[in-house]
């Protein structure tokens, strides 16, 4: 399956919607209500972009727009940054979400100067914490109730590449 980025549209904020508002995202905080609210999100996005503060790209499988990927730079520490991505229920499981963060890391080589990737997915969601690993992130810690969905709080494990 040929995955790749592209830039995200106001337009695809119909496509996100569908793909984020699916109840099997139990881990993911992003949970957008109606169409004006993602694209709200979308354009904001845009603006942060031009700032130079967060990248976010729509994935493409074999040219079907079917998830997103993005990176947050530490406002702190610039040489720091998160990276983030989520898959449509229907193709989980065949390697998007790994080669995501391979197309990820690609873009942050070539574009951004920064030292150290974090990612910290919720400690009982087991496909990105495996996504994480296989793509080679050292777990550093457990970091008790971060993530907060609805009322409850999940414990969330901090995984990190160094890349120089
Ligand atoms: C997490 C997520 C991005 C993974 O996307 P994906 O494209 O399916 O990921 P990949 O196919 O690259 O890898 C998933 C791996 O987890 C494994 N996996 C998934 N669910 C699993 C489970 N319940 N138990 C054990 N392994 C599991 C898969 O088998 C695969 O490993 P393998 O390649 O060794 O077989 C996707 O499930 C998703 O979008 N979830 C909702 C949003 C989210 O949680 N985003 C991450 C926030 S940190």
């Amino acid at each position: 399956m040929k995955v790749e980025f592209r830039n995200p549209r106001i337009s695809d904020a119909k496509r996100y919607l569908e793909i984020l508002s699916h109840p099997n995202f139990t881990y993911f905080p992003a949970k957008p209500k109606t169409l004006k609210e993602e694209q709200d999100f979308l354009r904001m996005m845009k603006k942060l972009q031009k700032e130079k503060s967060q990248y976010n790209f729509a994935v493409l499988a074999n040219g079907k727009h079917v998830g997103g990927a993005g990176i947050k730079i530490n406002q702190q520490f610039p040489y720091i940054c998160e990276i983030g991505y989520f898959v449509d229920h229907k193709y989980w499981n065949k390697g998007i979400a790994t080669k995501s963060v391979q197309l990820l890391e690609k873009f942050i080589i070539e574009n951004i100067d920064i030292v150290r990737i974090e990612i910290a997915p919720a400690k009982d969601n087991i496909g990105s914490c495996k996504v994480v690993i296989k793509s080679g992130y050292k777990k550093e810690g457990t970091m008790k109730k971060y993530l907060k969905i609805g009322d409850v709080y999940h414990d969330c494990c901090l995984y990190a590449k160094v890349l120089r």
